[in-house]
């Protein structure tokens, strides 16, 4: 816990002082967008649960999870392929495109309320028995992040949002923050989180 705090604080001082990436032209981001929204999506709303939304993301984290596919912090192949063609440059073009479009709002189906409540209380409340903490103390009471380093997780797909919180819980996506927090929370958790999180708005 206590070196959660310390990596907490570290990372508010880094918001505080700038994330040290350049804001990006959006002009210039949606030019370079054309490649990207196969997958992704028109205006970074994708309509594949294998592809993150992009939409709307908090300003700072699309260029830092781009930094972090080409340095390979973050392992992906598409992913990890495509950033070694971008500058530091493109990047910040890229996050500033995408973070300022608008995203979509989903509807879950009537049988997938109840387990989604699941996942209200475990984002609001945590789960004191195994100590993870609320969610929305660092993702927003509306999951709409905080900038740069807390991302947007309302509207994603929960798919994407479940694969990412199992990669966390294994490891294979590394953070000091998250794979902790993943690793005491069980896959239906996850999926109850994810549910809640696809249709939060
Ligand atoms: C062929 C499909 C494909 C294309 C084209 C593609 N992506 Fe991705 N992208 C993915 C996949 C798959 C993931 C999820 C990777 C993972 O699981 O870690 C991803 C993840 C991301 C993420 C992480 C999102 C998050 O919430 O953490 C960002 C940012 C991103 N892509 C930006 C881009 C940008 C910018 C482009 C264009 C230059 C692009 N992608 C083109 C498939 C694609
Ligand atoms: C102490 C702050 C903190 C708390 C509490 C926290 N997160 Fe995170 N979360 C982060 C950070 C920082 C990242 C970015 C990690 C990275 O850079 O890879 C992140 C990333 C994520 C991602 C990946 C999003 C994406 O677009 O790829 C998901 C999903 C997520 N968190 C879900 C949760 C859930 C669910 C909870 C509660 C059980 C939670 N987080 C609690 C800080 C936090």
């Amino acid at each position: 816990m206590k070196r959660l705090i310390m990596i907490i604080t570290a990372l508010a001082l880094a918001a505080a002082t700038g994330s040290g990436l350049a804001a990006g032209d959006p002009t210039a981001g949606q030019a370079k967008s054309m490649v990207c929204s196969a997958c992704h999506g028109a205006n970074g709303n994708s309509s594949n649960g294998d592809y993150p939304s992009l939409a709307g993301q908090v300003p700072g984290y699309i260029a830092q999870q781009l930094a972090n596919f080409k340095s390979g912090i973050r392992s992906n192949t598409i992913m990890g392929g495509l950033a070694q063609t971008l500058t530091d440059e493109d990047m910040a073009n890229l996050d500033a495109w995408f973070s300022s479009r608008q995203p979509t709002v989903y509807t879950l189906a009537d049988n997938q309320l109840e387990i989604a409540q699941l996942g209200e209380k475990l984002y609001r409340g945590g789960y004191p028995p195994m100590q993870v903490p609320a969610c929305m103390g660092c993702h927003g009471p509306a999951g709409t992040g905080i900038p740069p380093n807390f991302p947007r997780l309302a509207g994603q797909h929960a798919e994407y949002t479940e694969a990412q919180l199992l990669a966390f819980k294994s490891e294979q996506r590394r953070s000091e923050i998250m794979s902790p927090i993943a690793f005491r929370l069980s896959a239906e958790q996850i999926r109850a989180l994810a549910l809640y999180l696809t249709a939060l708005h």
